[in-house]
């Protein structure tokens, strides 16, 4: 990796799911001057080695204040809060911020797929203020989170009940990123010195642990677990029949079924879900290596053991 460049960033949800990793990758760094912004009634704490601000999102005067004297600026929203972006993204141009990192830390809006779901064509908004406002952004592209997905049984395999359903045609391979390697791509982004963070200016960063299978995780699972295959519960369905299914769950209101599919999605040849070629450019830059699947599925199953 190039030496580290020390800069004065702001990071929004610092307290959150991806926010506690990112913040603890930047702190390790030691050269960073991090300071932490959240809401005036949040319960969130913050390591010592951070300045922590709390104040109102409507409050531009508070936000202005926080942000002055930041170069970036990293938002971590959690899902449903995802349009308090615009009064942060107002407030870091007028404190003279450089670089906005956007609530994404999904997927790749520019898959082909990305038509398809609501929550990823939605990101761009704030892309497009963030340059109307004479910034830069820079996205970051996780595809969803390995061990995240793996505890909330989202990859189709469930480790607790020992049931699988591999999908029939969506064999393809996918790349997917730990939270801790998020965490750590983003220190080593903004660790670049300035001529190669430039690069990224108004461009998507690609992270992924590992480019697998759904057949692969299952694999690991059942090594990490100490079963064999026959222990197991698997089924396997076709793609399009649980698609067609989800869909008429979201028909039906159930707004959240539309996950089955968006994950699915990431496992069928040619819809975006493997960016490899892209992860693997990111990664010679930012000095990050592809961790052992093994051992993520290996801390997961003893989490979820530790929570029986
Ligand atoms: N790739 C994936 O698998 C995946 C999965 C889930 C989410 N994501 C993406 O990652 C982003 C961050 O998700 P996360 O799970 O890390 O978020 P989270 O933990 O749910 O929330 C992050 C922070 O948002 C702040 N927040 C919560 N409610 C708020 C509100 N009403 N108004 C303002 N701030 C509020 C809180 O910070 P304070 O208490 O400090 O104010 C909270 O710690 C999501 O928006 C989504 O784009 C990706």
């Amino acid at each position: 990796m190039s030496t580290i460049q020390g800069r004065r960033i702001a990071i929004v949800g610092g307290s959150g799911t991806i926010g506690t990793h990112t913040l603890t990758a930047l702190l390790e760094d030691k050269s960073h001057t991090i300071t932490t912004i959240s809401r005036a009634d949040s319960n969130a704490t913050f390591p010592l080695q951070s300045r922590g601000k709390k104040g109102d999102y409507t409050d531009e005067s508070f936000l202005v204040s926080a942000l002055t004297g930041h170069d970036i600026l990293i938002i971590q929203l959690g899902i449903s809060s995802t349009d308090q972006q615009t009064p942060l993204i107002k407030a870091a141009a007028k404190a003279g911020v450089r670089y906005i990192l956007p609530t994404e830390f999904g997927s790749d809006i520019y898959a082909p797929f990305a038509k398809v779901f609501p929550i990823m064509s939605s990101k761009k908004q704030y892309r497009d203020l963030t340059e109307e406002l004479g910034m830069s952004w820079i996205a970051v592209v996780n595809n969803p989170w390995f061990d995240w997905s793996l505890k909330g049984g989202l990859w189709g395999i469930d480790i607790a009940n020992q049931k699988a359903s591999l999908y029939v045609g969506a064999e393809g391979r996918f790349n997917t990123t730990t939270l801790k390697q998020v965490g750590e791509g983003v220190a080593a982004l903004l660790s670049l010195p300035d001529g190669e963070l430039e690069k990224y200016k108004n461009s998507p960063v690609y992270l992924s642990s590992f480019c697998i299978t759904q057949r692969e995780i299952l694999d690991s699972a059942i090594r990490a677990t100490g079963t064999k295959e026959s222990d197991w519960d698997i089924t396997t369905p076709a793609v399009d029949e649980v698609i067609a299914e989800a869909r008429a769950e979201v028909a039906k209101g159930n707004h959240m079924a539309f996950i089955k599919e968006f994950y699915i999605t990431h496992m069928r040849e040619g819809t975006g879900g493997n960016y490899q070629e892209k992860a693997a450019k990111d990664a010679e830059v930012l000095g990050l290596k592809e961790g052992s699947l093994d051992e993520v599925v290996k801390a997961v199953v003893q989490e979820l053991a530790d929570v029986k």
